[in-house]
Formats: C-alpha cells, sequence, structure tokens
C-alpha cells in the first residue's frame, strides 16, 4: 500500500517530541495565547525572516483577516487565480469584495499576463497563490501591483519554505498567508494558520483584530473577531518547524527522481522555473484518462488525489460571477489534473513502484 500522506507514520517518527510537548502545554494551561503561541510566532517569522508572524485558527481565517486589514474599497475587485482551493476566493466574498478569476501559466502559477488583462478600475488587489508549493513570479506581480497601485497577499497555504532566488515566500508582498492543516508540508494536529507581514502598521491592527479590537483585556478599540492559533497547536508546529527543511529536502529529492526517471509521453510531468526553491506540497501530472488512471495506481495499492477536480469558475459557487473563464488554460485542463504520492513517509520501494507503474502505463 502506497499512500498519499501518512501522517501517523510522522507522528510515530517524532512520537516522544510530540507527546511531551503536548503534556507541557497542559501541565501549564497554556491552551489559548501564552508562551507556546508567542514561541512559534517568533520562531516561524525567523524562519521566514519576516517581522512579524501572527498565529490565526486557519489559513482561510488567515486570507480573511489579511483582507480585512488591506482596507480596500467595498466591491472592489480582487484578482484571484482560476485554480486553488476555494479558501482563497471565499475570502474575497466574506469581506465584501469581488472576486476576479484569472488564467494560470504552464508552471499552474497565476499568470502574469491574464493578470494584466483583467484590470480595470475596479481592481484593488492581487492574491498570488503559490500553488503545489512552486512560487508564483512574484517579481513580474509586484511590478504589475506597482504600476496599477494594487495591494498583494501571497497565499502560501501549500508553500511553507519554498524559495524564489534564496527569499522565502511570504516576504514578498504587503500580507502573506499560511495554513497549518494537518496535510500541510507544516501541519498541526487540527487548524492552525498565520499572517506574516514586515508591516508594524498591519501587524499591529490585525493583533487586535482577531482578538476581539482590543489592545488589553476588556479594552475592546473597535469590534474584531476571535481566530487564534491555540497552545497546543502552537507547541506541535514549533517542534515540527525544526523538522520542516528535513522534508523539504526529501520531497525535493523523491520530485527529482520522479522528474528522471518518469520517462512515459502518456505522462506529463509538471515544469520548473529556474531559481526556485520547490516545497513540492504536490507533486501534480497530467493524464488522459484520469478516471482510469486512478483505479490502474489502485489496482497496486498507490493512492492518489485532485488538485483540483473542478477550476474554481466552473464551480457553483461562482455561477453567480457570470465570468465566461471557458477559454482559460486553467479551465481546460483540470481534467487532467491527478497528484501522485509525495513526502517523507515514501521509501525507496515505494517510490520505485511508483515509477514502475507510471512507466507501464499505456493509455
Ligand atoms: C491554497 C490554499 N489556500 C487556503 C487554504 C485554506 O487553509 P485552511 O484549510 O487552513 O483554512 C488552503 C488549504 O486548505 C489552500 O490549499
Amino acid at each position: 500500500m502506497v499512500k498519499f500522506l501518512d501522517l501517523k507514520k510522522q507522528y510515530l517518527e517524532i512520537k516522544e517530541e510530540i507527546d511531551k510537548a503536548i503534556f507541557e502545554v497542559i501541565e501549564n494551561t497554556a491552551f489559548v495565547g501564552g508562551k507556546y503561541v508567542e514561541e512559534f510566532e517568533n520562531n516561524f517569522a525567523n524562519y521566514l525572516e519576516v517581522k512579524h508572524a501572527i498565529g490565526v485558527g486557519n489559513g482561510t481565517d488567515a486570507l480573511e483577516v489579511a483582507l480585512w486589514a488591506l482596507d480596500l474599497p467595498k466591491g472592489s475587485e480582487v484578482i484571484v487565480p482560476a485554480n486553488t482551493f476555494i479558501a482563497t476566493a471565499e475570502a474575497v466574498s466574506r469581506n465584501g469584495l469581488k472576486v476576479r478569476f484569472v488564467d494560470c501559466n504552464k508552471y499552474y502559477q497565476i499568470n502574469t499576463k491574464s493578470i494584466e488583462e483583467h484590470i480595470d478600475e475596479n481592481t484593488s488587489a492581487i492574491i498570488a497563490v503559490h500553488l503545489y508549493g512552486h512560487p508564483a513570479n512574484m517579481k513580474k506581480i509586484l511590478q504589475i501591483a506597482k504600476k496599477y497601485n494594487l495591494k498583494v497577499i501571497e497565499d502560501c497555504a501549500q508553500a511553507h519554505g519554498a524559495m524564489i532566488d534564496n527569499q522565502k515566500v511570504g516576504t514578498f508582498a504587503d500580507l502573506a498567508t499560511f495554513s497549518f492543516y494537518p496535510g500541510k508540508n507544516l501541519g498541526a494536529y487540527g487548524d492552525g494558520g498565520a499572517v506574516v507581514t514586515n508591516n508594524d502598521e498591519l501587524a499591529e491592527k490585525i493583533r487586535k483584530y482577531i482578538n476581539h479590537g482590543r489592545s488589553e483585556k476588556y479594552n475592546h478599540e473597535f469590534e474584531g473577531r476571535n481566530t487564534r492559533l491555540d497552545g497546543i497547536q502552537a507547541a506541535i508546529l514549533n517542534l515540527k518547524l525544526k523538522h520542516l527543511d528535513k522534508w523539504l529536502k526529501i520531497r525535493n529529492k523523491i520530485a527529482k527522481r520522479y522528474l528522471n526517471e518518469i520517462k512515459n509521453p502518456k505522462i506529463k510531468l509538471p515544469k520548473v522555473v529556474e531559481n526556485i526553491y520547490h516545497a513540492w506540497h504536490l507533486f501534480v501530472i497530467q493524464v488522459e484518462n484520469r478516471e482510469k488512471f486512478i483505479e490502474y495506481m489502485q489496482n497496486k495499492g498507490i493512492e492518489t488525489g485532485i488538485h483540483y477536480p473542478k477550476a474554481l469558475p466552473k464551480l457553483k459557487a461562482y455561477e453567480y460571477l457570470k465570468q465566461d473563464c471557458s477559454n482559460f488554460k486553467a479551465c481546460k485542463e483540470d481534467k487532467y489534473l491527478v497528484s501522485i504520492p509525495i513526502g517523507e513517509h515514501l521509501d525507496n520501494y515505494k517510490i520505485n513502484t511508483i515509477v514502475n507503474r507510471l512507466n507501464k502505463l499505456r493509455f
């Protein structure tokens, strides 16, 4: 059996540390806020080389909070790539803003040409998603943002530790968001997220907002909301952060093997830009007949995933926008996408099984 993701295996490898960390939080009753959250926020900010990291309840809240903090004109349009998880777009609508979809490029990242084509007088911001762990073209995106006076948020939910020219993603834009959903490259044992920024003012504003608009207990400057990282998750993340670079190296090693050893014209491998460090959250290939492919892999006990079965503009949830995206590459190729296992849970035997199976594919 080759699992797509094996969180149990990872837990067993670091069980002693994890159990101790959880027990310590309970012993100290530091359940919400407190030293473990503070410690993680500092460690994560240092890891990224960014000034502020603010823990929140999950990656979706992180996006919502980041958009709120930018104070964009109500009803203005925020540019979102057509291929991403729905949370990226949901956060826009939930802030009273309008989603404007743009296409993706051959690296599955937001297409900068398409961004420019969709900018008009109502556009206020761009959300750049580093999809699958591959960085979006931040240099170009920031140039466009400057030209049209737009704000930029990086959605780094799938890209902890990814880099462009040795600079970590999450440090390029006004604000960046992370998810620590258990299956992410840096995952908690429940929900978790963070907003990061180099901007002191935005950081202070967000810290108050996520904690009922308060600067101190019962002194509420404005109505905020409650979305906080809890102590147990922070302690777990603190510990797992120490392993992240090692796990990313393993992901890169596996990806290199796949890219070098899968030689089958029936399979379209992912392309990678030069000068980047890929977080390889997902290894996404394209096959002609996805359903048959999934079954073919299952027959050898290999699990697969789909990210995502339908591009966002094709979902019922976005019919109301009436944005015709039928000519988008992202909307045409979604039916071919399939993710194969990648992660530190795979040993050489399992990687060989996957490579062999893929090289034998004949349809
Ligand atoms: C690209 C992207 N953005 C946002 C999110 C939302 O994160 P969460 O599930 O922690 O709310 C996810 C993950 O699920 C994601 O993959």
